[in-house]
């Protein structure tokens, strides 16, 4: 297949591209950033500098790469400082995927194209309810704190905009397996915390297994959601020790849920401390997914083992 790939340089879309490839696809690859397109080139796509905002720049280069399938994968995260108010720091993110999702979804329209598959986001969104895991079908949250309801709006918008029009939403977990993941220096300076009893449960995948399991959602008919997640979705009080263990790093600091909250927000303290997993299990069963690391417990030491200090040596840290 012809494969319209847009953020063809982000963290997912440099691990997706060299797999599309070795499937037999043909790639082109957009960029937003000056000077992004010497790296589309050496994932061995075509590069095209596209903002996707641009209306009418994302109907001409549809137009003009006349792909079979199209996958977006354009986020504003690079560089981004996470305070108090997730919109805040969402802000551009959250019109790539209202705004930037329709224009693409227009443009995929008029060329035709019989394929589209978009990021979305699994964890910190189902409703903090019932049981510690969630499949599609669960409900997602319909009260999210007031600092994050623009940014669960965007998802939402994504989702419901990609499905009714035919295409795949993949709602990924918590993205690893680079060397600049957003977790790596917090946890290293210690600076990530173990909220009050660690009981909010996450869900991870290794980035390569993100970028398997979208390969397999284009060659997949029909509309649809899946969580593209890893087989243990695990409270912090689990995965967080581990994560500083695979650095090298000392264990994490624990903190009170009222301390927390005067830090970080209340806003935020609700989502980590109440937030669930998501099952995998759809995925694995209507795209033939497996996983290379079916478990963070194994994803951690293989992704940091060549950033962690040696044995016996710590990470440097303030304390
Ligand atoms: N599920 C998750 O956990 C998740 C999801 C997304 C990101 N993240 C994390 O956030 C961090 C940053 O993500 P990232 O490396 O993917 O960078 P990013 O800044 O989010 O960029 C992603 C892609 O979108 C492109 N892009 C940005 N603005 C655009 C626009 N207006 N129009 C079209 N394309 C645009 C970028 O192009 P340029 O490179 O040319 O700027 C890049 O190809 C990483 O640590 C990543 O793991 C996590």
């Amino acid at each position: 297949m012809r494969v319209f790939v847009v953020g063809a340089t982000g963290a997912i879309g440099t691990r997706l591209v060299p797999q599309l490839i070795e499937h037999g696809h043909e790639v082109t690859g957009t960029f937003r950033s000056p000077g992004h397109a010497e790296r589309v080139r050496a994932l061995g796509a075509e590069p095209v500098a596209l903002d996707l905002l641009d209306a009418g720049a994302v109907r001409r280069a549809v137009l003009a790469a006349k792909p079979d399938a199209i996958v977006h994968q354009a986020t504003a995260l690079a560089g981004v400082r996470f305070g108090r108010s997730l919109d805040r720091s969402f802000g551009a993110t959250n019109r790539l995927r209202t705004e930037g999702t329709d224009t693409l979804l227009a443009a995929a329209r008029e060329a035709g194209v019989r394929r589209f598959v978009a990021q979305s986001f699994a964890s910190y969104r189902y409703a903090r309810e019932g049981g510690p895991v969630k499949t599609e079908d669960d409900r997602l949250d319909p009260d999210p704190p007031a600092m994050a309801r623009q940014t669960n709006a965007a998802m939402r918008h994504l989702d419901e905009a990609v499905t009714s029009a035919g295409g795949i939403a993949l709602r990924y977990g918590g993205f690893y397996g680079a060397a600049n993941d957003g977790l790596i220096q917090p946890v290293r300076k210690r600076q990530f915390p173990v909220i009050g009893a660690g009981g909010g449960i996450s869900s991870f995948i290794h980035l390569d297994d993100a970028a398997a399991a979208t390969v397999l959602a284009l060659g997949h008919d029909g509309a649809g959601l899946y969580n593209i997640t890893d087989d243990e979705p695990a409270p912090m009080s689990e995965w967080l020790p581990a994560l500083a263990a695979a650095l090298g790093a000392k264990p994490p600091r624990h903190v009170p849920l009222w301390l927390a909250r005067l830090i970080a927000g209340r806003g935020l303290v609700m989502m980590a401390d109440g937030s669930r997993g998501a099952s995998n299990a759809k995925a694995k069963q209507e795209l033939g997914w497996t996983l290379r690391y079916p478990s963070w417990r194994q994803g951690f030491p293989a992704a940091y083992a060549s950033a962690a200090p040696a044995a016996g040596r710590r990470a440097h840290s303030p304390t």
